[in-house]
């Protein structure tokens, strides 16, 4: 007996690490955990709350396949409050974190052996269940001559170089590992290559309320509705372990993802829907942790070429511009 081809993925390394660190803390090892990335404040109080108000209650059943209605309506709301962008409800698709919106975008959207293009160096994971879904990876090589992201010249390349094409693009803004955004000039430049390729775009945008400039982040929503935004309550809102995130999707996609979410998941776990809706109310909170970032990161920029890193995009803007 063996198992399947499929299943032959590379192992998510950080997770490994994440395993063996938790091993040695289980046998009394003082461990400092730099492998995943979590913040270190729990989801804040007003969440907290809500979820602690539904537990007394006791009864936690399922949601809809798509979510809570009140959830996915706040979620439609903060489009509009933070991205000036009018979504509507039906377009939100709650998720067990992002990483469900991942399968669900790619089920989809593309059938066995379309070609996918991500970044290199990109978030491990998208390979993994990329090829886990019998889809075939173009990896895309980013550096310092393209600010570490995809650019819609690229693009084009990518999609020329097999007579099948590029089925779909995934970019993520701010991106993993590397941390830089991609500016509205390039994220038009991917946008009309897609259109024009006929390539599905997908947009991770979990790192959101998490940029360091004066500008606020712009959704790949601001430029068009064809698009699946994939975004989380992990990060900016600090909740990891209760694996809820969102997808906003192109109408067309709204009946598929409910079909292949409800016989995959059922639905997101609802007492974390419950403390994602209240999430929203936690701003100050969640913007006191992100000082604490911006404290840590200009220590960084500061410390770090002094130890000859230097190759930091606000650095390197100094010394050279990109192309
Ligand atoms: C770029 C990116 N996307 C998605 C995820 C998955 O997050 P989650 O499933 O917790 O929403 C991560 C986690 O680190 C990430 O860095």
């Amino acid at each position: 007996m063996k198992p399947s081809d499929r299943a032959n993925v590379e192992p998510f390394h950080a997770m490994d690490i994440m395993s063996a660190a938790n091993k040695l803390k289980a046998e009394g090892d003082d461990v400092i955990f730099m492998c995943v990335g979590q913040p270190a404040a729990p989801a804040p109080k007003p969440a907290l709350e809500a979820a602690s108000n539904l537990l007394k209650d006791g009864r936690v059943g399922y949601t809809n396949a798509m979510g809570l209605s009140s959830l996915r309506e706040r979620i439609a709301r903060h489009y509009q409050d933070y991205y000036d962008v009018k979504i509507s409800p039906e377009r939100v698709a709650v998720t067990t974190g992002s990483s469900a919106g991942f399968n669900l975008a790619f089920l989809s959207l593309f059938d066995v052996g379309d070609r996918v293009a991500i970044a290199s160096p990109a978030y491990p994971a998208y390979r993994n269940i990329l090829k886990a879904l019998g889809l075939e990876v173009v990896e895309i090589e980013v550096d310092e001559t393209t600010r570490w992201q995809i650019t819609g010249e690229q693009i084009g390349w990518a999609d020329a170089a097999d007579p099948k094409g590029l089925a779909g693009v995934l970019i993520a803004s701010p991106g993993n590992p590397t941390g830089t955004s991609i500016l509205r000039d390039e994220m038009q430049e991917i946008i009309d290559m897609c259109k024009k390729k006929h390539i599905h775009l997908i947009s991770d945008e979990i790192y959101h309320g998490l940029s360091y400039n004066s500008e606020r982040e712009h959704s790949a929503l601001n430029f068009t509705q064809n698009v699946v935004v994939i975004n989380s309550f992990s990060k900016y809102y600090c909740m990891t372990g209760w694996r809820v995130g969102w997808m906003i999707l192109p109408e067309y996609l709204e009946r598929p993802v409910e079909r292949i979410a409800q016989s995959l998941y059922i639905s997101a776990p609802t007492l974390s829907q419950v403390a994602a809706q209240a999430a929203f109310d936690g701003s100050d909170e969640l913007e006191q942790v992100k000082s604490g970032y911006a404290k840590n990161r200009a220590y960084f920029l500061q410390e770090l070429p002094k130890l000859g890193i230097t190759e930091i995009l606000p650095i390197l803007q100094c010394l050279k511009p990109h192309k």
